[in-house]
């Protein structure tokens, strides 16, 4: 390739070896690179050279990469600039974009993601295989929509930042974090605040297709390709051309399309199954993991390079249990969403409902809690309040990991004129004698192992409590209600 042919960049950093190496990236990826160290030097070749690109740390030797930034992009305003930052400096990267840097990559990264980042801003200047628009914002910064997401917590605040950070940009985003904590929702999030948003965004579940299908599912196939192609089609990669492609757990992706994978993400090209011809891809690519890539790695079940290919920017959402300061918010989310869907007045949560929300541990994080306010909507009836009946019974009657076997209490309602303690409490041993009960089908054995205590001392209590027949039909909500029973007082 002749020099005139070639990408400028300038890579202006203090540290040497940093600089170097990357030069030396650059030139054998086909780039042309010019090197300096100070913000002196810079300004002076910026003036005598119109670069295509400028690589800029935000520390330089004498002073601050982003004034750098600023003089390039007034003398150049179509110069793409990207800006790196040592971990930690969030806060200049933010700035940076503000300022109208193209991306920013945080130290340590890969020579590759470099690379990648350049050449996305920088290849609408070379003539390309195939014609693709260039993607740009089509909106001033400043206008990040949170869509969907509920939550204050810090974690949420920290998410929130990070999420408006990034989605401009075309780094890969690695979404990690339990089940039901809101990964597809982020990404969702990341592709509409993107000046991709209005091309389509293509979710691909690893986990949900048989080995063999996935990688005719991700990069398609031809006529013929195997039994049953009967016609060829297009895969997820190409489906999601200039918009954002969401690869669910990733972790399930067999070995063998892992390498697949990271040759479209470092060629953004594609070869549909059947035939070696590569098409050129642009998608933006957005992964999501349950489990803890970083451990697979460890255990040789994922590939390094994959994972550092993926983990560009990393995004970590905390399980519910961790942020229990959003679950009044996203409770209250939940209970208007559900009434809307489903026609009915507004309700509002009781004070103790929301105790009682507070104090559960949600293995299912939010799509449990989104799960439980809907049935306690349903439960709820006609009352414009929803009480703790309402809710399943796993969230009412947890069992406490502190003390195995002993049901973690939730006092169900304190007045302000006090109780009568003795008959609250017989109420209590009722409920849940005949609850027991219930669930074991009015076999007083059963119901008797279940709550720990001897057959005879079941029998004691429900003579004391009065009583004397319990019918083995379960009510709608799967708990006994006292028509149910045949009471002897
Ligand atoms: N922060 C949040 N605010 C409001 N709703 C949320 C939030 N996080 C998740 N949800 C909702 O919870 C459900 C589960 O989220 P999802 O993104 O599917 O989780 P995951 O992909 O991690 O399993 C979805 O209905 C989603 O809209
Ligand atoms: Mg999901």
């Amino acid at each position: 390739m002749s020099d005139r042919a070639r990408s400028t960049v300038l890579i202006a950093d203090h540290d040497n070896d940093f600089r170097r190496s990357t030069a030396e990236a650059l030139e054998s990826a086909g780039f042309s690179a010019a090197q300096c160290a100070s913000a002196a030097d810079a300004r002076s070749r910026l003036e005598g050279f119109a670069y295509d690109g400028l690589l800029v740390d935000v520390r330089l030797a004498d002073g601050d990469g982003l004034d750098v930034l600023d003089d390039a992009l007034t003398r150049y305003p179509h110069m793409r600039c990207i800006v790196t930052a040592s971990f930690g400096s969030i806060h200049h990267a933010v700035r940076a974009l503000k300022r109208g840097a193209v991306d920013f990559l945080i130290k340590p990264c890969q020579t590759l993601q470099i690379i990648d980042a350049l050449r996305a801003p920088l290849a609408t200047r070379q003539p390309v295989s195939r014609p693709t628009a260039p993607v740009r914002p089509t909106t001033p910064r400043g206008t990040f929509r949170a869509n969907q997401i509920v939550g204050t917590s810090p974690a949420m605040s920290r998410l929130l930042t990070t999420l408006e950070l990034v989605s401009p940009m075309q780094s890969t985003v690695l979404i990690q974090g339990e089940t039901g904590t809101g990964k597809e929702l982020v990404a969702r999030t990341v592709h509409e605040n993107s000046p991709r948003r209005d091309q389509p965004f293509v979710a691909f579940n690893a986990a949900a297709l048989p080995e063999g299908l996935v990688e005719a599912e991700l990069f398609g196939h031809i006529k013929g390709a195997f039994t049953g192609a009967i016609q060829s089609r297009v895969g997820r990669f190409e489906a999601a051309d200039r918009g954002t492609l969401f690869i669910d757990e990733v972790s399930s992706m067999p070995m063998s399309l892992q390498a697949k994978l990271l040759r479209a993400l470092q060629e953004r090209e594609v070869e549909r199954v059947g035939t070696s011809r590569p098409i050129k891809i642009n998608a933006r690519v957005i992964a999501a993991t349950n489990v803890d890539l970083r451990e697979m790695v460890k255990e040789g079940t994922f590939r390094e390079d994959l994972y550092y290919r993926l983990n560009v920017v990393r995004v970590e959402l905390p399980p519910l249990r961790q942020r229990q300061e959003d679950i009044p918010a996203l409770a209250r989310h939940f209970v208007q969403q559900s009434c809307e869907l489903n026609g009915v007045s507004p309700k509002t949560l009781s004070q103790s409902t929301l105790r009682c929300l507070m104090e559960y541990a949600w293995p299912g994080n939010i799509r449990h809690l989104q799960n439980a306010i809907e049935h306690a909507v349903a439960m709820s009836g006609d009352s414009r309040e929803i009480d703790v009946e309402a809710l399943p019974e796993e969230v009412l009657a947890p069992v406490s990991d502190a003390a195995p076997g002993a049901a973690r209490v939730t006092v169900p309602h304190m007045p302000e004129e006090g109780i009568n303690f003795v008959s609250t409490m017989t109420q209590v041993e009722r409920q849940l004698i005949l609850r027991y009960l219930e669930k074991a089908g009015g076999n007083k054995r059963r119901a008797a192992r279940l709550l720990n205590l001897s057959r005879t001392t079941l029998i004691d209590k429900l003579q004391r409590l009065g009583v004397t027949e319990i019918s083995t039909s379960t009510s709608a909500s799967g708990q006994v209600s006292d028509t149910s029973v045949s009471s002897a007082a």
